[in-house]
């Protein structure tokens, strides 16, 4: 402490000296150490000069005084510093038993470190494995976008289809639409011509009715009406002469006479109705040596004269008439006078007759 108060007023001596521009020798207890010994023209100073050393002097005493006290307050710092110094010691132990229980505190905590460590290598295993299915579940995104781009593009040529249907479908509709219009007018057609055909078959049943009708009264007409069919040869016993009178003709071999309207023994045919009746008749003469006649008869009215010469061979007369009667009526063939006629089993003369309608 003393050296560094000597150290202090030496360099305040110093300060001053070159302050005056003068060389001045300072006596002090420090001149041991030499420090002034370089300034060899100390020697040589004025008097005047000797009173600003003291002058100085005691500034400097004073100085030292101040620096004692000063000094005096350094130590009870120092003191209070060592104080603070036990205090911190103190509390460095106290830090230090909080670092070692800090430290064990540590201890467990690298344990647990070490514990948790493990877990994350398990959890990082764990998150690889994850990492795997994630990669693989990135794979299968992949495809199944892929799938999904794939199934919108079906699904646009869908849609597609689907407008098509369903236009073909409207097309139907309308088409359905049309065919219903088409239909129901052809109902309406079909309703009307059932109204038609009935009143058609209404009047075909009436005309069908009046038909049934007369067809019965034709019926019953035919069913009355008398069967008349008559055809006769005139002999088996040769000629037959008709002297000086006109000869009544008897077919006598019957050979049909349906409703017995000829006489076998007279040789008239008498009418059972009145109506429209046709004759026929056929004679032969052989070897002709004069005229053959034969004549036919209504009632007492003659209705024909057929006539033949044939000098060698047979000779046939045939004829037919169509004659309306009245019931009742006869018709018969007669022979005139001074003639002759033939016939044998062969029938080679005949006469026939038969109804042809009544009327
Ligand atoms: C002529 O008529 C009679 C009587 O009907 C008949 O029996 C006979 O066989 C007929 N003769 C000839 C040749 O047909």
């Amino acid at each position: 402490m003393r050296a560094a108060i000597t150290l202090l007023v030496l360099l305040f001596s110093m300060c001053g000296a070159q302050t005056r521009s003068t060389q001045t020798e300072v006596q002090t207890e420090s001149q041991s150490t030499g420090a002034a010994a370089d300034d060899d023209d100390a020697a040589a100073a004025e008097v005047s000069t000797q009173l600003d050393i003291y002058a100085e002097l005691r500034a400097l005493r004073d100085m030292v005084e101040e620096q004692g006290d000063m000094l005096v307050e350094q130590q009870t710092t120092l003191r209070s510093t060592q104080d603070e110094l036990k205090k911190m010691e103190a509390e460095n132990a106290a830090v230090k038993e909080r670092l070692v229980a800090s430290e064990t505190k540590v201890g467990a905590l690298e344990r647990g470190l070490v514990a948790s460590e493990t877990k994350v290598g398990a959890l990082e295993t764990v998150n690889d494995a994850q990492e795997a299915e994630l990669k693989a579940m990135a794979t299968r995104l992949a495809v199944s976008e892929t799938e999904v781009a794939n199934l919108r593009k079906e699904n646009t040529a869908q849609q597609t289809q689907l407008t098509n249907i369903k236009t073909e479908v409207m097309n139907l509709i309308n088409a359905n639409a049309a065919q219903d219009s088409r239909i129901s007018a052809s109902e309406a057609e079909v309703e009307n011509l059932k109204i038609v055909q009935e009143a058609e078959l209404t009047a075909v049943k009436t005309r069908l009715a009046v038909t049934e009708m007369e067809v019965q009264n034709l019926e019953k007409k035919i069913t009355e009406t008398p069967k008349v069919a008559f055809s006769a040869g005139l002999t088996n016993s040769g000629y037959i002469q008709s002297g000086n009178t006109e000869l009544n003709l008897v077919f006598t071999k019957v050979i049909t006479n349906v409703g017995q309207a000829y006489s076998s023994t007279t040789g008239f045919f008498t009418a059972p109705v009145r109506g429209v009746y046709y004759f026929r008749f056929t004679v032969m003469d052989y070897p002709s040596s004069a005229y053959a006649h034969i004549k036919i008869f209504r009632n007492v009215k003659q209705v024909m004269l057929l006539a033949d010469y044939e000098s060698q061979g047979h000779l046939y007369l045939s004829g037919g008439v169509a004659l309306q009667l009245e019931v009742g009526d006869v018709v018969n063939l007669r022979l005139p006078a001074g003639c002759r006629l033939l016939d044998d089993s062969n029938n080679h003369s005949t006469f026939s007759g038969f109804l042809l309608f009544p009327l």
